[in-house]
């Protein structure tokens, strides 16, 4: 009984300790960081960035489509236009595409709705991108 608090400060601190998302973390640093950086900021002209990005909050669930089966478009976000392709990334599940979304939604100033797996599969069961 008396280690019980010890053990649930280490699940607080887990779950609620400095990064939100520590898995959506790890992930978009693998998957992401590359291309849109560390801040998320992109790369001038060549990666859009994913910070307080216009075209990222009229969609939020369009991600999940970009991640699942990347992007080949000419696209404005903030103002600038951007027209280099985003591949593919298939080998990601549905439950690690919401986790990403979920750090990039809460990172860097953004404040953008927690998607569910439920919501996030659901966008992914209609996707127009090809
Ligand atoms: C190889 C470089 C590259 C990688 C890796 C990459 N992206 Fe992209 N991303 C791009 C480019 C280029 C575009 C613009 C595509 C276009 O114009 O059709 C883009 C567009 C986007 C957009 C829509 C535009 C915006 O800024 O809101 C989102 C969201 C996005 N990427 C998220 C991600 C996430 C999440 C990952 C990691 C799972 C990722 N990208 C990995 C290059 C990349």
């Amino acid at each position: 009984m008396k280690k019980m608090p010890l053990i649930f400060c280490w699940i607080l601190f887990t779950a609620c300790g400095n990064t939100p998302y520590p898995q959506g973390k790890i992930l978009y640093e693998n998957f992401c960081v590359s291309c849109h950086m560390s801040d998320g900021t992109g790369l001038k002209s060549l990666i859009p960035t994913l910070v307080k990005a216009d075209y990222l909050l009229e969609n939020p669930l369009k991600t999940a489509c970009i991640i699942r089966y990347g992007l080949k478009d000419t696209i404005m976000v903030n103002g600038n236009i951007y027209t280099q392709e985003m591949a593919a990334i298939p080998v990601l599940s549905d439950f690690e595409i919401a986790n990403i979304m979920n750090y990039i939604h809460s990172s860097w100033g953004n404040d953008m709705p927690f998607v569910t797996l439920a919501q996030v599969k659901e966008a992914l069961d209609s996707c127009t991108i090809e």
